[in-house]
C-alpha cells in the first residue's frame, strides 16, 4: 500500500489506477486552463500570523452550513461522471462523507441515481440542479430529490452554456468509454478499474437515464447540453424553483457583488463563490481572489460559501478566514476516490481535517467560528 500523506499523493496514485480520460475528465480546466491553475496558486500568496502560547486544548472543527450540522466546514462538491472516477462512485463518496459527518453533493450529471445513492446511505445528502428548458424533466429531478429526502439543492448557474476543455476533446470522452485501440490500450494497464467497472451495472448518466438517449460522447454531451440547458435563464426561474423546492436553496457559481445581490433577492439561504473549478470561463478571477468583494457586499445577509483549488487544510482556513463560511472540494475527494475508492475519500477528508485543525492551533485557536481575517497576515490577501 502506497504511502498517503497529502493530497498530492492522492492525485498521483489517482492518475496510475484511472484511465487516462476520466484522470484527464477530472483534471482538466477550460481552454488555457489559466483559471484553473489561478484557483491553486492565488491560495499561496495568502499568509497566516503564526502564535505561541496559547491555550491549543479542546479544538473543534465542529460548524454548521445552511443550518445543517457538519463535523468541519468542508462539504463534497457535485461532480459529474463521479462513477467513472471508480465504479460506483457516487455511492461510495457519498458513504465516507456520512461516516465523516460532511455533505455529500450528488451532481445532476452522476452516474448512480438519486435513488441509487438513497439506496446505499442513511443520511440525507444534497443534490445538484442544472436549469433545463424541459421543466416536466426539473420538476422530476426535484420530486426525486425530495423523495430520496435530500436535504439541501445546489442550483448551479455557471453553465448555461459548456466551456471547451481541450483535453475532453482529444480524448473522445464518453460514458462508459468507446472501445478504440488507444481506450483499450490504456484500459489494459488498470485492471482494478476494468474489475470494478464489471461489477457494477451502473455505467452511464443514472439521473438523465431516458431523458438523454443520445449522450454517448463529450461532443454528444455538448451538443446535449446545448438542447437541453436553459438559455433563458433567469432569476425569475430561480425563485419558481426555490419556490416548487421549498426546502434550503444553495446557488452555485457565483463571482460579482451584484449577482450575489440577485442570489439574496431570489430567496438562497446560500451562495457558492465558484468558478466551476475553472472548466467554464477561462480568464475569470480565482475564486478565492473574487471571494473577499462578494462578502463584503452580502455576507451579513446570506451564507457566502466557496469553492475551486482547495488542496489542503490551510486553504480551508484562508478560505474560512476570509469570510466564507463553509466550503466544497471538487478533485480532491475524486483523487481520493480514483486512488482508493470509498478508503480514498475518507483519507482526502483525514488528510484536509487534520491539516486545518493544526493549522489553526498554529494560529492560536481553539475553534473554527473564532476564525477570522485576524489570523491574516495584513497585505497578504
Ligand atoms: C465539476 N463541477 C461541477 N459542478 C456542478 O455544479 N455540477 C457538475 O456536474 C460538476 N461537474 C464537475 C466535474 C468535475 C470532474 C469537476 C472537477 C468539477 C464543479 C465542482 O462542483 C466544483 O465547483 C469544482 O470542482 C471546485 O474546484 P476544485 O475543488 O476541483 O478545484
Amino acid at each position: 500500500m502506497a504511502l498517503i500523506t497529502n493530497i498530492e499523493d492522492l492525485r498521483q496514485l489517482a492518475q496510475r489506477r484511472v484511465p487516462r480520460m476520466f484522470y484527464d475528465y477530472a483534471d482538466a480546466g477550460s481552454w488555457t486552463e489559466s483559471t484553473y491553475r489561478a484557483n491553486e496558486a492565488d491560495f499561496q500568496s495568502i499568509k497566516f500570523r503564526q502564535r505561541v502560547a496559547v491555550n491549543l486544548e479542546n479544538r473543534s472543527l465542529r460548524s454548521s452550513m445552511v443550518g445543517q450540522s457538519v463535523a468541519m466546514p468542508v462539504a463534497l462538491a457535485p461532480t459529474g461522471l463521479t462513477g467513472m472516477q471508480h465504479a460506483d462512485g457516487e455511492i461510495l463518496a457519498a458513504q465516507a462523507a456520512e461516516k465523516f459527518g460532511v455533505p455529500f453533493t450528488l451532481s445532476t450529471m452522476s452516474i448512480c441515481s438519486i435513488e441509487d445513492v438513497a439506496a446505499h446511505t442513511s443520511q440525507p445528502f444534497w443534490f445538484q440542479l442544472y436549469v433545463m428548458k424541459d421543466r416536466d424533466f426539473i420538476n422530476r429531478l426535484i420530486d426525486r430529490a425530495k423523495a430520496a429526502r435530500c436535504s439541501a439543492l445546489v442550483l448551479t448557474l455557471d453553465l448555461q452554456v459548456l466551456g471547451q476543455r481541450h483535453k475532453d476533446l482529444r480524448n473522445g470522452l464518453s460514458a462508459p468509454p468507446r472501445l478504440t485501440l488507444a481506450n483499450m490500450l490504456n484500459l489494459a494497464t488498470k485492471p482494478r478499474w476494468v474489475l470494478g467497472m464489471l461489477q457494477t451495472p451502473r455505467r452511464s448518466f443514472g439521473n438523465i437515464v431516458g431523458h438523454a438517449t443520445s449522450v454517448s460522447d463529450m461532443s454528444s454531451l455538448s451538443s446535449w447540453t446545448s438542447q437541453q440547458f436553459d438559455l433563458s435563464l433567469s432569476w425569475r426561474d430561480v425563485a419558481w424553483i426555490k419556490q416548487r423546492w421549498g426546502g434550503k436553496l444553495i446557488i452555485k457559481g457565483i463571482m460579482d457583488a451584484e449577482d450575489a445581490r440577485l442570489a439574496v433577492a431570489s430567496g438562497a439561504d446560500a451562495i457558492i463563490v465558484s468558478n466551476h473549478g475553472g472548466r467554464q470561463l477561462d480568464g475569470a478571477p480565482s475564486s478565492i481572489a473574487a471571494l473577499p468583494a462578494i462578502v463584503d457586499a452580502v455576507g451579513s445577509e446570506i451564507e457566502v460559501h466557496m469553492d475551486g483549488g482547495i488542496r489542503s487544510g490551510q486553504d480551508v482556513l484562508r478560505a474560512l478566514a476570509l469570510g466564507a463560511k463553509g466550503v466544497y472540494i471538487g478533485r480532491p475527494f475524486l483523487y481520493g476516490l480514483g486512488a482508493m475508492g470509498r478508503e480514498g475519500v475518507s483519507k482526502c477528508l483525514e488528510i484536509i481535517c487534520n491539516e486545518l485543525d493544526l493549522s489553526m492551533a498554529f494560529c492560536g485557536l481553539r475553534d473554527v467560528a473564532q476564525v477570522d481575517k485576524n489570523i491574516l497576515l495584513p497585505g497578504s490577501y
